[in-house]
Parts: structure tokens; C-alpha cells; sequence
């Protein structure tokens, strides 16, 4: 990429309402010691009632702006990576650009699982690049627990809601500098059927008066979705460091997909980059899906552990399989 692009800001979200290992004990048959020892998640937050993604993502992007010093009037466009959009239309962009209570910018929702920020901040790399006066909000949010089978203790306890949001532009802040230095995406279709939310979409349509089947929330093999993860997020980030001459021993933090923390430290390991190098606050919230490595760089920025002068690698794996990583350079 000949433009160089930059983050003026970053922001997240999280509902009120934290869900406990403990407080799964009473759902399904699980245990606290289950959880932390097979995953590393002690907690995960839950959207009230009636609270939406677009609710999750618009308080991200607040933050965000705030974090920037920019207000809604001065975006341009609006990202928003989700795979629990409210709605199948309007778009959850839409929903959100209505909320910042702004009119008139390019609002879509994109779908790459997991790998959603990716996906988005690299095409909002593709808009600063075509026009050097956009800031694009990139924002990704998810309400997965309106997709999760509580019967189903394999998968109920792993996810979280919650929401990220960065603002990307051809120009740094003033004062603080936090490049996107390159970003290198993948996806392999073939593997799609390992992890689903296969209904209510055209190929399982919900009829009138049907009752909604288990297909209509996340079913995934688990073994095989590790494997490919650790596999899929190792390779790619070997691949965009030796693209950009850059040595392990150089990568100051890396922050990855919040899933599970074996995956993580296999990833950590598989690098060769020490554990202290590697961010993790799964314990806080538990997979998140696109809005995990959002979430995690905001935490990360409140916390002032991306000060000037620092090499941040990001990956990242999801359903489809999609997967990626990127470079921020601050
Ligand atoms: N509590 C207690 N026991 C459980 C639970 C639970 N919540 N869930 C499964 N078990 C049982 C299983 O039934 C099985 O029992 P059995 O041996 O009597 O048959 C046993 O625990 C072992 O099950 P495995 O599936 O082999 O456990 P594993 O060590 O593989 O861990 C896990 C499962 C945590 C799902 C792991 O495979 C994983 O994290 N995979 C990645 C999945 C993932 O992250 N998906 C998210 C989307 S993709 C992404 O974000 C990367």
C-alpha cells in the first residue's frame, strides 16, 4: 500500500451484566474449573433485554470518537464487522450512523467471523487510500449470546458480548502516532462447515410458524477449529513479519483473537515470542468474536501499554475460515 494509514483513536463497550463461570455451573453441566483450565475465561459480559449490537457498537464508536478528539460529524464512512448484526436489514452501520446521529456517510456491515476487525480495518485502509480526507469508523460489535445453544455446554461457554471501534485516517493525530503498518488477510471456504450459524439465512430458512432449531445457533467441532487456529494465525504472522523484515525478538506485544487462552500461548509459543510479550483479558470477557481484538486494543491503550516507538502484531481466526494479522507501528 502506497498511502500510509493510521488509527487516531480507539474505543470498546462492554453490557453491565457479567455472566460467571460459577453462574454457568446452575445452566449447564460444567464447572468453574472446567472453564478456566480448558479455556482461560472466568467471565464473560451479556447484553440486557432489548440491547442490541448497533446499541454495543454506537457506545464503542463514542469512546472512540472521544479517544480521537473528532465528533460523529467529521466520519466519513462507516465500517461495522459483525456476525450478529440486529437485523438482516437495515444494515447495523446504518443503525449505528443513526445513533451517532449523523446522515449522509457510506455505511456497510461486512461478515468475516472473528477476523472481522481485520477485514474491515484493511478495507478502511483501501478508503483513506482512494480518499486522503476520510476517517472511517471501523467499528466491530457482536450480541453472540442470542446465538448460543444454553443447552449446549460445548459452546455456551465460551462467548461474550461486547464491542470495539477505531478511526482510521491518511493522517496521524497530532501528538500521538499509531500506523497500520500492513495487513495480510486469508480464507479458506472449504473449511466453512466446521464452525456455523447456518439458520435463518437462505439455505435454512425459517418458515412461519416453525419452532427454531438447534441450527439457528453456533454449532463448531472444537478440536479442528483449535488446530486450524493455532496453524492459521502462527503462519500468517510469520508471513507478514518476514514481508516487512521485521524479527520475532523486534514485535514489542502481540496481541491476538481472544478464543482461548491455549490457543494463544500455542500461537506465543509457535512465534517464539515470550508470554509476557502477549496480551490476553479473555478471563474478563471470553470470545467475543470480531469485537475480541478491538476490545483487547482498547483495554490495552487504557492501560498505556501502546506507547511511541512500539512494533504491535495483531492475528486473528474465525468461521469460514477466515483469518489474519496486521502490523501497528506506534
Ligand atoms: N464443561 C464440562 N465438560 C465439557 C464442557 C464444559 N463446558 N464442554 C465439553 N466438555 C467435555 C466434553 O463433553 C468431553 O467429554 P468426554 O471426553 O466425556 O466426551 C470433554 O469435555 C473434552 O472435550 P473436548 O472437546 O475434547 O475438549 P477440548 O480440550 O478440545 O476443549 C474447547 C474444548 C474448549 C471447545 C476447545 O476445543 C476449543 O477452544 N476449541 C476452539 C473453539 C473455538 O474457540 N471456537 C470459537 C470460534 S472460532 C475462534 O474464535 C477461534
Amino acid at each position: 500500500m502506497t498511502t500510509k494509514s493510521y488509527i487516531l483513536g480507539f474505543g470498546s463497550y462492554a453490557p453491565e451484566r457479567i455472566l460467571t463461570n460459577t453462574d454457568l455451573e446452575s445452566l449447564v453441566d460444567t464447572t468453574d474449573e472446567w472453564i478456566t483450565t480448558r479455556t482461560g475465561i472466568k467471565q464473560r459480559h451479556m447484553a440486557a433485554e432489548g440491547e442490541t449490537t448497533s446499541d454495543l457498537g454506537a457506545k464503542a464508536a463514542m469512546n472512540a470518537l472521544a479517544s480521537a478528539g473528532l465528533a460523529a460529524k467529521d466520519l466519513t464512512h462507516i465500517l461495522v464487522a459483525t456476525c450478529t448484526p440486529d437485523a438482516m436489514c437495515p444494515s447495523t452501520a446504518c443503525l449505528i450512523e443513526r445513533k451517532l446521529g449523523v446522515s449522509g456517510l457510506m455505511a456497510v456491515d461486512l461478515n468475516a467471523a472473528c477476523s472481522g476487525f481485520l477485514y474491515a480495518l484493511n478495507l478502511a485502509q483501501g478508503i483513506v487510500a482512494m480518499n486522503a480526507d476520510a476517517k472511517v469508523l471501523v467499528v466491530a460489535a457482536e450480541v453472540l449470546t442470542r446465538r448460543l445453544n444454553w443447552n449446549d455446554r460445548s459452546t455456551c461457554v465460551l462467548f461474550g458480548d461486547g464491542a470495539g471501534a477505531a478511526i482510521v485516517s491518511a493522517r496521524p493525530n497530532e501528538g500521538r502516532t499509531v500506523e497500520i503498518a500492513d495487513c495480510l488477510l486469508s480464507s479458506d471456504g472449504a473449511l466453512g462447515d466446521l464452525l456455523l450459524i447456518s439458520g435463518g439465512g437462505t439455505s435454512i430458512p425459517y418458515k412461519h410458524g416453525d419452532s427454531v432449531g438447534d441450527e439457528f445457533f453456533v454449532r463448531m467441532e472444537g478440536r479442528e477449529i483449535f488446530k486450524h487456529a493455532v496453524r492459521s494465525m502462527a503462519r500468517v504472522c510469520e508471513e507478514l513479519l518476514t514481508r516487512n523484515g521485521i524479527k520475532r525478538e523486534d514485535v514489542d506485544m502481540l496481541l491476538p483473537h481472544q478464543a482461548n487462552l491455549r490457543i494463544i500461548e500455542a500461537v506465543g509459543k509457535k512465534l517464539d515470542i515470550p508470554a509476557e510479550k502477549v496480551f490476553v483479558n479473555l478471563q474478563e470477557y471470553g470470545n467475543t468474536s470480531a469485537a475480541s481484538v478491538p476490545l483487547a486494543l482498547a483495554d490495552a491503550d487504557s492501560k498505556n501499554m501502546l506507547p511511541a516507538g512500539r512494533t504491535i502484531l495483531l492475528t486473528t481466526f474465525g468461521g469460514g475460515f477466515t483469518w489474519g494479522a496486521a502490523l501497528l507501528r506506534t
